[in-house]
């Protein structure tokens, strides 16, 4: 008997212009585009195996080994579907390859970090999964069109397709065809850039992001104002500090963009508040370490943004990485008090 099994990794990916809305909340289409960093495979990352065989009585889904409902309609259900619905598609083209659409899968998946801790596990989590089972199910679909499928599963998913910078374009199709992911850059395009993950809390968080979205799309003035006439400029420049690979630039619209997020969710009703005192504490050393720099005529040193949650993400390049990270060191000791968890270093060693 043949064993159809496949797996697949992908890893979290941060934004730097946040997606935060939808249009549509079956579809998950967006209120605005978004750009994001993919972290390296080797710090935060989600492992998910798939396996199809005909004497599973049903899909199941395993994460981090306890098992999960896959409910009916729900994200995972429509993200499986689809699936089965494009290796159908192959297999009446081919009719002789064997009927996996018609069995049942059995998913497991593991992330190597905590999970809903507004690190983005969600994004990981469904690229990894609908990556397995393009494996699978040996599908020649290529990144944007897989991330048509892990979008419906998370929106922040699409983009954790590819590795390097990536755009989520919104579309404008009200199927959502036209609603993916490209790549803007791959990660070769800078080696220099590092990111420093600051695990303020691993507390699973307050409001989740698709109760906190919808209540921001139906009540905040300001996030009319953000989708019309910020972000659209915002993506272009951004995508403009990357391929040039200006720091200043990019520094200050990830800044920015982050700040206005958290305007954004502020703006709501009632309010919701990502961010706590650490996190705070966090932006004022990065403004004060970015002041100094930039009136010594050396420019910007530091990026922090922050998701859906209290924990910190400063960007930085790699002549940068140790001395930022002294210095989150010496005002944020470990193992202490609220700043408890240990201070990761991405795309490089932690230094001594
Ligand atoms: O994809 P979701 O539902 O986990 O939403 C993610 C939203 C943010 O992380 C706050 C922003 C983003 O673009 O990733």
């Amino acid at each position: 008997m043949p064993v159809y099994q496949a797996t697949a990794t992908a890893p979290v990916n941060i934004a730097v212009i946040k997606y935060w809305g939808k249009r549509d909340t079956k579809l998950i289409l967006p209120t605005n585009s978004s750009l994001s960093v993919t972290l390296d495979q080797d710090h935060l990352r989600s492992t998910t195996t798939s396996r199809a065989d005909p004497s599973f009585t049903s899909d199941k889904l395993w994460l981090n080994g306890t098992p999960d409902e896959i409910k009916p309609e729900g994200r995972l259900y429509t993200c499986i579907k689809e699936m089965k619905r494009l290796r159908k598609e192959l297999e009446d083209k081919d009719s002789s390859l064997p009927k996996l659409s018609s069995y049942n899968v059995h998913i497991a998946s593991y992330n190597n970090f905590p999970t809903a801790a507004g690190l983005a596990s969600s994004a990981s989590g469904f690229a990894a999964l609908v990556s397995s089972l393009a494996l699978l199910y040996q599908l020649p679909a290529t990144p944007s069109e897989l991330s048509l499928i892990a979008r419906q599963g998370s929106g922040s998913a699409c983009r954790s397709l590819f590795g390097g910078f990536v755009a989520w374009e919104m579309g404008s199709s009200p199927n959502g065809s036209d609603s993916l992911a490209v790549q803007v850059a791959p990660e070769s395009h800078w080696p220099d850039l590092h990111a420093l993950i600051c695990v303020v809390s691993s507390a699973k968080k307050g409001t989740s992001s698709t109760s906190g979205m919808q209540r921001t799309v139906a009540t905040s003035p300001l996030l009319q104002h953000r989708i019309n006439h910020v972000v659209p400029e915002r993506m272009a420049a951004m995508s403009k500090a990357i391929q040039d690979k200006d720091f200043d630039a990019f520094a200050l619209l990830t800044m920015a963009d982050s700040n206005q997020f958290h305007a954004v969710a502020l703006d709501t009703e009632p309010p919701i508040f990502y961010m706590n005192d650490v996190s705070r504490s966090i932006i004022a050393l990065i403004v004060e370490l970015n002041r100094v720099s930039v009136e010594a005529g050396q420019g910007y040193v530091a990026a922090y943004t922050y998701d859906a949650g209290p924990n910190a993400v400063i960007y930085v390049r790699e002549k940068d990485v140790k001395r930022v990270f002294q210095l989150v060191l010496a005002y944020f000791p470990q193992p202490a008090g609220e700043f408890k968890d240990v201070l990761k270093v991405f795309g490089g060693d932690v230094p001594d």
